[in-house]
């Protein structure tokens, strides 16, 4: 298995650009399963969990096409299939995603009901409850999810927590139902607004996405259409930690700051300047932090995603801070590999107590989590010598060509193949 190895200490300086969101791009992929014609998505970053995405949609008859740049063709006219097998779904869990589309285009879906991850249990419930509603027939057989339906009518459903997937699976099934759905307390993360972007670009009729209400007026037939990816903001939410933890000075192209109030006002509160530039935005971290108290929140509040970034930045704040994960229950497990490297934290429940260090020093380290993985690449940045990061393969699923990106701003990063 390959390793990613850093000297650290660089401060890094220079210029880079984000890549296309993989949390937008996996629902609007599954959303090809809805539509008549040939899709044509531009900006799509070259991710591991985007290769299983169309590995899930290939077997389900859409046809995929891509040229070098990024710019994928789907076209979901025929389908040919309404499976998402154990073997797919078992390396990654957003295959879920196709779950509402299938049932609504297909009348009928056996999807591989997703095991709990290494973050969280992870249920799925709400996704079934919602389908249910709109008139899925549900059953749970041999670790498979069977839905049926004679045709999906529009309903109220709440959600009892505001899930990310679920609203979209919700939305992308409600899309084709017949009348109206209202979906209460759904989650208004920026990718669920780029997905009902899409639908409706595709004849869909969708409002309210990216508030916590969404209407959706069912109509019978939805068609191609062409669409950006917009920009990932966890990766360029990591590449303003980067400038934090080293000190730097990064101009991250490609970034949308909108998306990203709650992560970049915590970061100045700390100490550092995040700045707008005309096609981004600047961070800049040329003192030692001070340290911040952080909980993770359904959007706009923190996002769990970059709470083990942050946590970095923490382990190197002058004085104590709290981080506490609100959003999954297991999501500490940089925390001990972290410690190895002279990080000073302790956890209690779901609450990391933070006692800031002046610094860290590199060791070998892995996570089974892709931010966490992210996490010890910060860290190993900032320490004092060699830090071997190993399971790369976490980070392959979300960050497109993290090292290189990184070694461009002049950091001491290389991919040991293995
Ligand atoms: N939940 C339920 N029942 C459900 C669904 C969710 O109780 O039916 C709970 C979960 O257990 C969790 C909370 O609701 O406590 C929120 O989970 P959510 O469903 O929103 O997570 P998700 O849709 O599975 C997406 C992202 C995650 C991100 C979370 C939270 C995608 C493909 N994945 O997951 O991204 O952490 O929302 O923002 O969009 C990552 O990129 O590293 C990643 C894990």
């Amino acid at each position: 298995m390959d390793k990613i190895v850093i000297e650290g200490g660089e401060r890094l300086v220079g210029e880079v650009t984000v890549s296309g969101s993989k949390n937008a791009t996996l629902p609007i992929f599954a959303s090809s399963l809805l539509a008549e014609g040939e899709i044509r998505f531009h900006g799509v970053p070259d991710l591991r969990d985007v290769k299983t995405i169309c590995q899930v949609l290939k077997n389900l008859g859409v046809k995929i096409g891509q040229d070098q740049r990024g710019t994928y063709l789907l076209d979901g006219t025929q389908l040919l299939g309404h499976e998402a097998p154990y073997n797919l779904v078992k390396t990654m869990r957003a295959s879920i995603l196709v779950l509402g589309p299938l049932v609504a285009r297909a009348k009928r879906a056996f999807i591989s009901l997703p095991g709990g991850c290494a973050i969280g249990a992870r249920p799925v419930n709400l996704h079934l409850k919602g389908l249910q509603k709109l008139g899925a027939e549900i059953q749970l057989r041999h670790g498979y999810i069977e839905a049926k339906t004679k045709g999906l009518r529009g309903a109220n459903i709440y959600l009892d927590v505001p899930t990310v997937t679920g609203t979209e699976n919700l939305m992308m099934a409600a899309a084709l139902a017949k009348g109206e759905t209202v979906i209460e307390n759904c989650a208004a993360e920026p990718e669920v607004l780029e997905l009902a972007k899409v639908l409706n670009k595709m004849g869909a009729k969708i409002s309210g996405a990216g508030s916590n209400i969404i209407r959706i007026r069912g109509v019978k037939r939805l068609t191609a259409t062409e669409h950006s990816v917009i920009p990932d903001r966890i990766e360029a939410g990591t590449f303003m930690i980067a400038a934090g933890v080293t000190k730097g000075n990064i101009h991250i192209r490609n970034c949308n700051l909108d998306h990203m109030e709650a992560v970049a006002n915590k970061l100045r509160e700390a100490g550092m300047e995040i700045l707008p530039e005309d096609d981004g935005a600047r961070a800049i971290g040329n003192k030692r932090v001070k340290s911040v108290d952080i909980k993770t929140l359904p959007y706009p509040g923190f996002p769990t995603d970059m709470q083990a970034q942050i946590m970095v930045l923490m382990t190197l704040a002058k004085g104590l801070s709290v981080i506490s994960e609100t959003i999954f229950e297991n999501r500490f497990i940089h925390v001990s590999e972290l410690k190895r490297m002279g990080a000073d934290i302790k956890v209690e429940r779901n609450s990391a107590i933070i006692n800031g260090v002046k610094g860290l020093s590199g060791a070998p380290v892995m996570a089974t989590d892709l931010r966490a993985s992210a996490s010890l690449v910060l860290a190993g940045l900032a320490a004092e010598g060699k830090t071997e990061v190993s399971r790369v393969y976490h980070l392959d699923r979300g960050y497109e060509k993290l090292e290189e990106k990184l070694a461009s701003l002049g950091a001491h990063i290389r991919r040991v193949k293995a």
